[in-house]
């Protein structure tokens, strides 16, 4: 099978879909966060930090193209769909899930959160930004869940019912 590609904004439960689907499917699961702190041996906040956003990007698009293309489910960090290599990249070679979640439902989640650079830089418009992404989640899309008020459960079933793992 093609590998599963999850995006969607901070807060929409990419990492726990993957991690439900793991158990589910005992398929090998993946963070591309995750990879690069493991491939540059810096947190994400430090390389935010130390390097700055574009190093960021940099680094993602490559680890983003190092990932195997089957048998895996992979989570992506929020920005992924920003540079327009990487959703070409995806759509010729992923099968790709946009989670979709509200703007409130957002903030709920991640009220407390520290560990996200661009979440808890107080000068940057997170609403717009997810205003602004939500055109290229969908570009990239091959299935689109929803999953506010979802229970991890039945947004995991969802996925299954329409992608044969
Ligand atoms: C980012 C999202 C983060 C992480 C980095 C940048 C973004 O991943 O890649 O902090 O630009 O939205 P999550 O979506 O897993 O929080």
């Amino acid at each position: 099978m093609q590998s599963i590609y999850l995006v969607g904004f901070m807060g929409s439960g990419k990492t726990s879909v993957a991690e439900k689907l793991k158990e589910e499917t005992n398929k090998i699961v993946l963070d591309t966060d995750q990879l690069i702190v493991e491939e540059y041996g810096l947190t994400i906040p430090e390389i935010f930090e130390q390097k700055g956003e574009a190093v960021f990007r940099e680094y993602e698009s490559s680890i983003l193209k190092n990932t195997p293309v089957h048998d895996a489910i992979i989570a992506t960090g929020g920005g992924i769909i920003e540079k327009e290599e990487n959703r070409k990249w995806l759509k010729e070679n992923g099968k790709v899930i946009f989670l979709q979640t509200s703007w409130d439902e957002i903030n709920r989640r991640l009220i407390d959160d520290q560990s996200r650079p661009i979440w808890n830089n107080q000068s940057r418009d997170k609403q717009k930004l997810l205003n602004d992404r939500t055109p290229k989640y969908k570009e990239v899309a091959d299935i689109v869940v929803t999953t506010d008020g979802k229970e991890l459960e039945m947004i995991v079933n969802e996925i299954l019912s329409q992608i044969k793992l």
